[in-house]
């Protein structure tokens, strides 16, 4: 038996650059790990079964809000696994939730990923990352960034073509969210493509180079207009924390989550404090 960390990423760029005929979107994004994380612990079980449990230790999440059958990603994984490898063995896997759900902050992928690198130790499966990441691109757009396992990476396609970049120095944000999650599909639903195309060069400069003030002048996220549109609390907030704080603030993935980059830790913890409110929670510093 043994324990893994399950991170949640930011999104630091995102750009759509159109609609593929599979539905999906064409699009570059950078990810990054942040220290934010799940623990998922895993334990061989005699029968052949996958189990898992919700830790009673998991932060805001009602168990009836985590599913622990196969609408759950990390079922799906551990079921995927089953079927390629054709092994008969059983685990019960406990896991100890804090990231939020339907945040954009890629919890059940980075679950997902973490149960595939998991299981595929705990059943001595000797499956190679490739196979990994055949199996990830199966289940969802955002797991690959997961099981390369890199600090930041730019990802492409649906976003499950994951390229590695240099990232150097630490970076700090502060996150916050509106308590009302957004759903994928209905934030790219509401997204216009109009054909201008930002890069992503500055931003991967600005994490080569451990340049934080370069990189919070340069994060961008196309999907944040859609986003805001059918997310009125997650827009309000927006609205208030940059009059609030006098700084740029951003959106993760499709939302709700958002953040603000901050010049080190001390500033990151002088921002929290000024955040404290009962309109949103405050997820916190985020480290890169
Ligand atoms: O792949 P994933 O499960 O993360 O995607 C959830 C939904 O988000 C998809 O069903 C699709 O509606 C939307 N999506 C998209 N283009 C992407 C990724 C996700 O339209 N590149």
């Amino acid at each position: 038996m043994f324990e893994m960390f399950s991170p949640a990423k930011l999104n630091l760029f995102l750009e759509v650059s159109g609609k593929r005929p599979d539905g999906f979107h064409e699009l570059e994004t950078v990810m990054v790990r942040t220290d934010l994380y799940d623990k998922i612990h895993f334990q061989q079980s005699t029968d052949p079964k996958v189990r898992l449990v919700l830790a009673p230790e998991s932060s805001g999440i009602a168990p009836a809000d985590f599913p622990l059958d196969e609408s759950n990603l990390i079922v799906k994984a551990a079921n995927e696994l089953r079927a390629l490898t054709g092994t008969n063995l059983g685990a019960t896997i406990q896991i100890v939730k804090r990231i939020p759900a339907e945040a954009g902050l890629a919890g059940g992928s980075s679950n997902a990923a973490t149960t595939l690198l998991g299981l595929n130790r705990l059943w001595d499966l000797r499956l190679e990352k490739h196979e990994l990441h055949t199996i990830a691109a199966k289940l969802g757009s955002d797991i690959n960034f997961f099981v390369e396992d890199c600090r930041a990476a730019v990802c492409s396609g649906r976003g499950e073509i994951v390229r590695p970049i240099e990232s150097t120095g630490e970076f700090y944000f502060v996150a916050f969210h509106p308590g009302v999650g957004n759903s994928t599909p209905a934030v790219f639903s509401q997204l216009t493509i109009d054909g201008s195309l930002q890069s992503s060069e500055v931003v991967q400069q600005a994490l080569a180079d451990g340049n934080s003030a370069s990189l919070s002048d340069s994060i961008f996220n196309r999907l944040t207009d859609a986003a805001r549109m059918i997310n009125p609390a997650m827009d309000a907030m927006m609205t208030d924390v940059r009059q609030l704080l006098n700084r740029p603030v951003f959106m993760s993935g499709s939302g709700a989550t958002c953040f603000v980059a901050a010049e080190g830790r001390q500033e990151a913890a002088r921002i929290e404090s000024q955040l404290a409110s009962a309109d949103w929670i405050v997820l916190g510093c985020l480290k890169v």
